[in-house]
């Protein structure tokens, strides 16, 4: 029926329909031939549940949807969400977010060097180590079932959730200065303009091409759409931008479309049944590129972005169309661990269970920051769905981790998932390793300081961090250095500025010594940090910057002048606000956005800039969806009050998406 409704609208159709009556005949049998053979195939696998999974979940959605839909947007909020969630007067004015962040460094490097490299996955295909191809497709079938069983009878109960929290999630509203209120309503305002110019050019597309004024795919998340619509959900929320989230709301319920992989193994059929979500151009244009649409996802990217942002606008809004989707597309994310270390591959294909990893990674390994990064959302799976599948495979990789050699204490970023051991030794606290160190010490937060294991291997690489890398320039700037094989790449990413609010965070809770060391730390590499932007003519951070031959704190090559909407150093500004409230941080934090807007801002949305020393800079034509995830809500969390997503009660995940604190006593919960 998705094929049918499609077809009107498709290129070529209506040629297709202007044909004589016989061969118009002809060709709906063949179409009619096609479809009975793809469903009845659907009966031959071998797990039955694959046919379910096609139907059930838009019964469960259109369920969903009329529920929430009752509860069409601001003040009618009535049905389910009032009881569920104390909401901050529906009209009253901005909550005050805050939050702490989430560096995504890892994944931004992927992104550059799948860049320089051309499409990394891509060149890969040869090297692609399917080893696992044959379990791995055995795998979704014999993991799927239990995990339905044990959803059946369980229930996560939300309203006892909401209970524990210390907080309001979207904050009270006491008295406050009025140009902190206008700060936080022009980010609201920046939010809107690039939430409507997605919707308006590129729904359903994973990102917008602001000057083009189209949608762009990209080749990060498999078959699955939406991105941006996913990453911006609680930030919508949150902002109180209620219509907005409505029809982002809605678009998940109607769109969103997890079933990616129907008919897979009859790649003709695929073809057509996958691409009626999309339309069905591909398969009329014979093109090429449906294998890569439904292929390549990257594991870290899809639980990040998708996974994190479910989970978190779940627990925000306790409406079940999150929960459901973000544990569906968990499942299919499992075959990934299917190695014999259990540490996962990057790239997953979410219809056939293949993995294998990215091609221009060393010697098929697996990359830290990115199977280093699944421990947050991994566990709240478990938690939601009863099934501790999920917890289980992030507990080993943490025990492989806790296991293996590190040299002196340091964490390389190439780690073999047949052996276990590393591969190279790379270590860097930007991409590719960043968000490993984010997730242990928020692991630990996340238990409520039960998970004492986390804090433990963070304390001690953070220790080695500090004898080894953290550097002071001539200048007089701190920052922490890349190391290759024990020589020091004076060098510090964009990526690697989230560490200012992680060491940050990690102090606020060390015992008093480190307390106060690690906080001065923190403070001087956020500084250092606002260094790079300030030194730029565009008051906007160059995408890499160096201490060496004379340089402090700026890019010295072509190729890392640009900057492409990334948050991690207003990140560290908000976090540092939070902790000092020392109000240099949201004086910071506006010339970003008065830097955004300047150099930023184009007719249709915002886009990433080529080169941040010149003032009249050319557009990269890309609005990034962790532009709304990331940056603008640590921006609006930055003017807000403490309450706002308060971090008693939430971690961010390193997409910046907030997941609950495991608050085991509910003895400080107040009532909204
Ligand atoms: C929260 O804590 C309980 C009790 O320690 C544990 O069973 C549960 O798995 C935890 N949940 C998460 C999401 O960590």
């Amino acid at each position: 029926m998705v094929v049918l409704r499609k077809l009107p609208g498709m290129p070529g159709w209506p040629a297709a329909l202007g044909l004589r009556l016989p061969q118009k005949f002809l060709f709906l049998l063949f179409l009619s031939g096609l479809l009975t053979l793809c469903f009845g195939a659907l009966f031959l696998l071998p797990d039955s549940s694959r046919f379910k999974r096609l139907f059930l979940p838009r019964r469960a959605t259109a369920s969903a949807s009329s529920s929430s839909s009752a509860s069409s947007s601001s003040a009618s909020s009535s049905s389910t969400r009032d009881t569920d969630l104390p909401r901050s007067p529906p009209a009253a004015a901005e909550p005050r977010h805050a939050s702490p962040a989430a560096p995504r460094r890892l994944r931004e490097k992927l992104r550059t060097a799948a860049r320089m490299a051309g499409p990394p996955a891509r060149t890969a295909p040869g090297s692609r180590q399917q080893v696992q191809g044959g379990e791995s497709r055995a795998q979704p079938a014999s993991a799927a079932p239990p995990a339905r069983e044990t959803r059946a009878p369980f229930r996560f109960d939300y309203e006892r959730f909401r209970r524990s929290l210390r907080h309001p999630v979207r904050g009270g509203r006491p008295g406050e200065d009025p140009e902190t209120r206008a700060r936080r309503m022009k980010i609201k305002e920046m939010m809107k303009f690039a939430w409507d110019n997605y919707k308006q050019y590129a729904l359903g597309k994973n990102e917008l091409r602001p000057l083009t004024k189209n949608g762009h795919i990209g080749n990060m998340f498999g078959g699955l759409r939406g991105a941006t619509v996913i990453d911006a959900l609680d930030t919508l929320y949150i902002m109180e931008l209620e219509e907005e989230f409505q029809e982002a709301k809605e678009w998940v319920e109607k769109s969103f479309d997890l079933n990616v992989e129907q008919c897979l193994r009859l790649p003709l059929w695929r073809s057509i049944v996958w691409e009626g979500t999309t339309g069905i151009h591909g398969f009329i244009k014979g093109s090429p590129h449906l294998i890569n649409l439904n292929g390549e996802a990257s594991l870290f990217e899809v639980n990040i972005r998708y996974i994190g942002g479910l989970l978190a606008t779940y627990y925000l809004t306790g409406e079940e169309v999150f929960k459901s989707k973000a544990l569906e597309l968990g499942e299919k994310l499992l075959p990934a661990f299917n190695t014999p270390t259990g540490i996962p591959r990057g790239v997953i294909n979410l219809g056939s269970g293949m993995s294998w990893s990215w091609g221009w990674a060393s010697a098929g390994s697996s990359i830290l920051a990115e199977f280093g990064t699944l421990h947050l959302e991994f566990l709240h799976l478990s938690e939601l769905s009863g099934n501790p599948v999920f917890a289980e495979k992030v507990m080993n990789i943490r025990r492989v981790l806790n296991r293996v050699e590190k040299p002196q204490g340091l964490y390389p970023n190439f780690l073999s998932p047949v052996t276990g051991s590393w591969v190279q030794h790379h270590v860097s606290i930007g991409g590719l390793g960043d968000s490993f160190y984010e997730y242990l010490i928020k692991s630990w937060l996340m238990s409520d300081k039960k998970d004492s294991e986390a804090k433990k291997m963070y304390d001690d690489a953070l220790e080695a961090i500090e004898k080894h890398l953290v550097k002071k320039s001539a200048g007089g700037l701190t920052y922490i250095a890349e190391w290759r094989g024990g020589i020091l790449d004076h060098k510090m990413g964009h990526l690697a500025c989230f560490s200012g609010g992680m060491i940050a965070l990690g102090a606020e809770h060390a015992a008093e010594e480190r307390r106060q060391r690690h906080m001065e730390l923190a403070a001087e590499i956020t500084s250092t940090c606002h260094e790079s932007y300030a030194r730029s003519d565009t008051k906007l951070g160059p995408e890499a910057f160096r201490f060496d031959a004379g340089s402090e704190a700026m890019a010295t090559r072509l190729s890392e002048r640009y900057y492409i909407l990334r948050p991690e150093v207003v990140e560290s500004y908000m976090y540092l606000w939070r902790l000092t409230h020392d109000p240099k941080y949201r004086h910071w934090g506006w010339e970003v956005v008065k830097a955004l807007e300047k150099h930023c801002r184009v007719e249709a949305g915002f886009s990433g800039i080529r080169d941040v020393y010149t003032t009249t800079p050319t557009h990269d034509n890309m609005q990034q969806s962790f532009f709304l995830a990331e940056t603008l809500k640590y921006l609006y969390l930055l003017f807000c009050e403490d309450d706002v997503l308060s971090l008693e009660d939430w971690v961010f995940n390193t997409e910046a998406h907030p997941l609950p604190i495991n608050h085991t006593d509910f003895k400080a919960a107040v009532q909204p």
